[in-house]
């Protein structure tokens, strides 16, 4: 990289603030995860159809009115203008969460959602953060998009931990998250979470044998980690 490039990034992303976001940019939130998230995600662009549903969006947003939902933006010239390049989604869960999951994903039936709800349930109960822990306020990360012209400038992991002093704050005994994608697993091994489990892609399978979710390399697995705070 030449000395200009990085100088630029340097300036770039001391130009960043996190922060809390508020109900009020909800849509600009989504604006932004349509774009930066949903069409990499792993578990939403391995499955078919594409398209997340509308009750995947609802069930992110809701998060918000919690303020435990952070993102990263960059200020413009003026300091007024404000462009959003890092979004961090979640929310508390607790005992009860796994036969929540379940219930829903039955709920919805055979739906993209659907699908992808009765896998995370089975995550959530063969990982069992409340039960393993012995605790029942713990606050959840569903959701982590960086602008993809920014990745790698660790804008993840200073929304990570951001959210660890919103939780504390907040008094939340745990931080949990089931990170679909290597990179996002990299952050959280990084900032010291400790990994629970593991469930590999390959092995979830339909009534037919078919495999459900068939994320591209290097994606094979969901890792859930934990911080006891
Ligand atoms: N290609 C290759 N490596 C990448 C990458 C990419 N597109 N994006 C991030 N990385 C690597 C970084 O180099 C770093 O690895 P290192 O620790 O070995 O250096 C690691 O991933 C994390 O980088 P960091 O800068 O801390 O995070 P980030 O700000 O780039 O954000 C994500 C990471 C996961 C939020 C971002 O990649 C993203 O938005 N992905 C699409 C949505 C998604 O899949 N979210 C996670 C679902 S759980």
């Amino acid at each position: 990289m030449s000395s200009t490039s990085t100088c630029k990034s340097l300036s770039i992303t001391s130009d960043i603030q996190i922060r809390v976001i508020k109900p009020q940019e909800r849509q600009q939130v989504l604006d932004f995860l349509r774009i930066h998230y949903y069409l990499e995600e792993p578990l939403t662009a391995g499955s078919e159809p594409k398209q997340q549903d509308k009750e995947d969006e609802e069930f992110n947003m809701s998060n918000i009115e919690h303020g435990t939902c952070i993102m990263a933006v960059l200020k413009g010239d003026t300091n007024v203008s404000e462009q959003i390049v890092g979004a961090l989604m979640a929310g508390p869960k607790g005992p009860h969460e796994a036969e929540h999951l379940f219930e829903e994903a039955a709920g919805l039936g055979p739906t993209k959602w659907g699908h992808t709800l009765q896998f995370l349930a089975c995550v959530e109960r063969d990982a069992n953060i409340c039960g393993r822990f012995n605790v029942e306020k713990v606050l959840h990360v569903h959701v982590m998009g960086v602008d993809s012209a920014l990745r790698g400038h660790n804008i993840g992991g200073r929304m990570v931990e951001e959210v660890l002093n919103v939780a504390k704050r907040l008094q939340y005994e745990m931080v949990s998250v089931d990170c679909t994608s290597v990179y996002s697993a990299k952050i959280f091994e990084r900032m010291g979470f400790k990994c629970i489990n593991i469930k590999y892609y390959k092995e979830y399978i339909d009534e037919t044998g078919k495999q459900v979710f068939k994320p591209e390399a290097p994606h094979e697995c969901v890792k859930t980690f934990a911080l006891k705070l």
